[in-house]
């Protein structure tokens, strides 16, 4: 939500800015701006919509400078405009900002009493003037503590000053910053993406904290002012990850890649000699675990439900699973025998990370599963478990979301064997069958020649349903909440078997309705729920797996046939076939792929 940047150097700073915040655009792509310094001016440039709209405006309103910041906006406070676009500016300072400043109305008053005015609709201008009034009684590093201590809520914030040349200001709570070194100039970004064309040296702020940046140092400081010694990262170079290559999109890309990173993850998660896994130094006894909680948004909610059918089919450990959103404010009763594990392909998202500070403040055992292992939810984390996908950008997740499944299957297989739940055979049966599974992913992306053919009916639909039964329904969900985000159609994800409760009546003449049925235990279940809809007149996409004496093909409309591979592993395979059904309708439609309206990818506001 929102991607800032600053850069202060002894060169112009304003294509770097532009550049850095293409990278950004995958965190809000409805407005953009830059601020820079130009012979002690601020000069301000927005616009409306994409980067590629403001790379226009900057080549009829040229603005030069060595100090700057830029912003790629996901509306909060005010509709999509060029005037709320950020940054905002007085004519002392300069601000962009990611978050919500949850007292901006109490704060606008007071500041419109003293006689300020306010152009935009956002939250984002009190922090404007606010400084702008401190600076008046106050030195610089003052009135940003008395800023920060009067504004409630989360952010993150890059500000530049109207008399200081070569200096910005980094501030962050809830929402993360880093700091990037550079050859004679020094940087502020969002995340370590849009730091990594210019270097691969980073610190990142921890909550609470604020730094100032120059050209030639950075100094970190406490909310209270007192200085901090801060680690510098060294991040791999690995630059082609985070390019699309012959792709058009970087989704079609990352969905090809899952063979890769499946196979990555299986690498190191597993001792292919001994037919061990690798996870090492989990830092709690078996016995002290007795449940299980896992909690995440969107599509990391579906990877934590999968692994409820897991667990609980593979260990005796009591499982629930929670949204993020909703754990954070409801009465949890934290129990010191319960292991409360956080999925997230971004590691900071906000209602995830505030779950995880809600358990780490009641002193209960914390484990997460991410893919970005420099991100806030790794790090406050007491264990981390990596999924290893290589950086992700396109905004619906795919890859990220085979992997977190996959972590967390192990990681279920680990605690089971050690729990003496399984046995040695069963064991060794689950791991070896893990070794399969990037061969099997492979050769289910070969689906797509049939998927192109039935996207149309999605994409010309009134609305479609997505169903599965057990290990199948949360990959219902997902299927569906992927066509929704992508191709902008109504889908829903229902266990098949609650259809005659309600959602049957939805069933008319013609519509779309994919089954997802692999020949697991509840393959005749499913196909008899099937076949209560196709009776309503539904066209059926049964999505299964390969058997030579059995064909289901009884009034189907089409069917995919998936890989055989052990029942466990079989949502991995029924997952490819949903993710380019989504991808095809989308490309069908016309629509950006790699950024859905109205969606962002991490999303740091709650
Ligand atoms: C956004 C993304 C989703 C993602 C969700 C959770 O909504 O568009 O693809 O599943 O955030 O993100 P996380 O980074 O925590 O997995």
């Amino acid at each position: 939500m929102c991607g800032i940047i600053g850069i202060t150097s002894t060169k112009n700073v304003s294509a770097s800015i532009l550049n850095s915040l293409r990278k950004l655009e995958y965190r809000g792509y409805d407005s953009a701006g830059i601020a820079t310094l130009e012979s002690g001016i601020i000069k301000e440039v927005k616009c409306e919509g994409r980067v590629d709209a403001l790379e226009k405006n900057l080549s009829k309103q040229k603005i030069d400078g060595n100090i700057g910041i830029g912003h790629v906006r996901w509306a909060t406070h005010g509709v999509p405009s060029t005037i709320n676009a950020h940054p905002h500016s007085s004519d002392k300072v300069s601000v962009v900002h990611n978050g919500i400043i949850e007292n901006s109305t109490i704060l606008k008053k007071l500041l419109i009493k003293k006689g300020y005015e306010f152009k935009s609709q956002t939250d984002t201008e009190v922090i404007v003037h606010l400084i702008t009034d401190y600076l008046k009684k106050n030195n610089l590093k003052n009135s940003i503590i008395k800023m920060l201590n009067k504004v409630h809520g989360s952010f993150a914030l890059g500000i530049i000053f109207q008399d200081q040349p070569d200096l910005i200001v980094g501030a962050r709570r809830g929402s993360p910053l880093a700091v990037g070194y550079g050859p004679n100039e020094n940087y502020l970004g969002s995340d370590s993406y849009a730091l990594k064309s210019m270097t691969n040296k980073v610190t990142y702020l921890n909550d609470s904290e604020f730094c100032i940046v120059k050209k030639d140092g950075v100094e970190f400081f406490d909310e209270k002012g007192n200085k901090v010694n801060k680690k510098v990262l060294e991040l791999s170079k690995n630059e082609n990850q985070y390019e699309k290559g012959d792709y058009k999109h970087f989704m079609a890309k990352e969905i090809d890649e899952q063979p890769i990173t499946i196979k990555n993850c299986v690498n190191e998660y597993i001792n292919r000699i001994s037919n061990s896994l690798n996870i090492y130094n989990f830092p709690w006894k078996d016995k002290d675990i007795s449940s299980i909680l896992l909690i995440g948004c969107g599509t990391a909610y579906h990877s934590c439900l999968m692994a409820k059918y897991w667990f609980e089919q593979m260990t005796t450990l009591d499982v629930n699973v929670d949204i993020a959103s909703e754990f954070r404010y409801r009465k949890n009763r934290f129990k010191k025998d319960c292991l409360y594990i956080f999925v997230s392909q971004s590691g900071e998202t906000a209602d995830t990370y505030a779950a995880l500070d809600l358990c780490n403040k009641n002193n209960v055992k914390t484990c997460s599963i991410v893919n970005v292992v420099e991100s806030s939810i790794a790090r406050d984390s007491k264990f981390v478990l990596p999924i290893h996908c290589g950086p992700e950008i396109g905004v619906a997740s795919t890859k990220a979301f085979l992997g977190q499944m996959l972590v967390l299957y192990i990681l279920c297989l680990k605690l089971a064997y050690a729990r003496k739940d399984i046995d040695k055979k069963i064991f060794s049966f689950k791991v070896k069958s893990l070794l399969e599974l990037s061969k099997n992913v492979k050769k289910t992306l070969l689906t797509e020649d049939q998927i192109q053919l039935v996207c149309k009916s999605f994409v010309d639909a009134k609305g479609s349903m997505f169903l599965g039964r057990g290990f199948s329904y949360p990959i219902a969900l997902e299927g569906a909440l992927k066509l929704k985000e992508l191709a902008y159609v109504h889908a829903e994800g229902y266990p098949a078997g609650e259809m005659k409760h309600g959602p049957l009546a939805l069933i008319e003449d013609g519509m779309p309705v994919v089954v997802l049925a692999p020949r697991d235990e509840y393959f005749k279940k499913t196909i008899s729920n099937m076949q209560e809809v196709i009776a309503r007149g539904a066209k059926v996409l049964l999505i299964t797996n390969k058997n030579k004496d059995e064909v289901v093909h009884e009034n189907i409309w089409q069917s995919i046939e998936v890989e055989n591979i052990n029942d466990d592993l079989l949502p991995f395979l029924i997952t490819i076939p949903l993710q380019k059904l989504a991808y095809h309708s989308a490309l069908n439609k016309g629509y950006d792929i790699d950024k859905p309206r109205n969606l962002a990818k991490s999303v740091t506001v709650e």
